[in-house]
């Protein structure tokens, strides 16, 4: 496995690859790697013939108060975990030559940006555009795979990808969860034992929902409810937002037709770190 930190160097290296015949999957990472992104690796090495893992704590999708410093960077494990997972290539450029001085060209995808995490987080998603049309300019990879934790993440991608005439297919790899359902995070050393404990009452709360679903429930309102009332039998966490909206745009829906993202944020009280989870009803991304 190489690394490589230069994106001119990234970028004529994937431009000799693709000359000589190998198709390229890129996984975007922000490291403090784990078998989450470990399985994204797995099915990028199923789709192409190399693989690039860009691990890049990028500073522009951070809030001033939340983590980006104290963001967990164990680089040198990172590139064992890459190459034991069969990674060829990873990039991990500086933050000085991503953005250099005067730099000033953001991507914004209006409105599916704003709503769920986007409302908790404004400028959040900008700064995930902005440098993952940065990396797929760089790495020109055919595929990038990205997981289903960032449900939002992944819905905002797919229509920069739409919008701007970019030729990058997107994969969508299925959430990676700990035995008892937590999905598992980087953030996730953040928890003390109190909150790891109560932690996967999201997921157990999620299936509650799905399972109402499947026995023939269709009112939102009901569904969220239910995961409300899974996650308030825990102490440690508290709610930012349950939410059921469509997979295209986002907006919350009312009744569930056919399919619908149910996604969840939530707060611990001590630790004050932020979890994510989600679950597709009746379909998938
Ligand atoms: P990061 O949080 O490091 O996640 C990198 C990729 O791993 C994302 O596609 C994310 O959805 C996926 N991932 C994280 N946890 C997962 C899990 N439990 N199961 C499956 N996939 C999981 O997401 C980012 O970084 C950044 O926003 C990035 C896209 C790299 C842009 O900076």
């Amino acid at each position: 496995m190489k690394v490589v930190k230069s994106p001119a160097e990234m970028k004529n290296l994937s431009m000799t690859l693709q000359r000589a015949g190998s198709s390229v999957a890129l996984v975007p990472t922000m490291g403090a790697l784990h078998k989450g992104h470990l399985s994204l690796l797995e099915r990028a090495n199923d789709q192409c013939d190399c693989s690039v893992m860009s691990i890049f704590v990028n500073p522009v999708q951070f809030g001033p108060k939340e983590d980006f410093n104290k963001y967990p960077r164990p680089f040198e494990a990172d590139c064992e975990l890459a190459e034991k997972a069969g990674c060829d290539y990873v990039f991990a450029p500086s933050a000085d030559d991503m953005y250099p001085a005067n730099y000033t060209t953001y991507v914004n995808v209006e409105h599916i940006s704003e709503t769920l995490c986007g409302a908790a987080r404004p400028g959040h998603f900008r700064g995930v555009t902005t440098v993952v049309l940065k990396l797929f300019n760089i790495v020109n990879p055919q595929v990038a795979v990205f997981g289903q934790k960032d449900a939002q993440q992944v819905l905002v991608i797919k229509r920069m990808v739409r919008d701007l005439n970019l030729s990058v297919n997107i994969d969508v790899a299925p959430i990676f969860r700990e035995t008892d359902g937590l999905a598992t995070s980087s953030r996730n050393v953040y928890l003390t034992s109190d909150e790891r404990q109560g932690a996967p009452c999201m997921y157990r709360g999620l299936k509650a929902a799905e399972n109402l679903f499947t026995a023939g429930e269709h009112s939102a309102k009901v569904l969220s409810d239910a995961v409300r009332t899974s996650i308030r039998q825990t102490s440690s966490l508290e709610i930012e937002y349950v939410e059921i909206a469509d997979t295209l745009q986002i907006r919350p829906v009312e009744t569930v037709l056919s399919s619908a993202l149910i996604a969840v944020a939530c707060r611990t009280k001590q630790s004050n770190t932020r979890l994510i989870d989600n679950i597709v009803i009746g379909g998938s991304l």
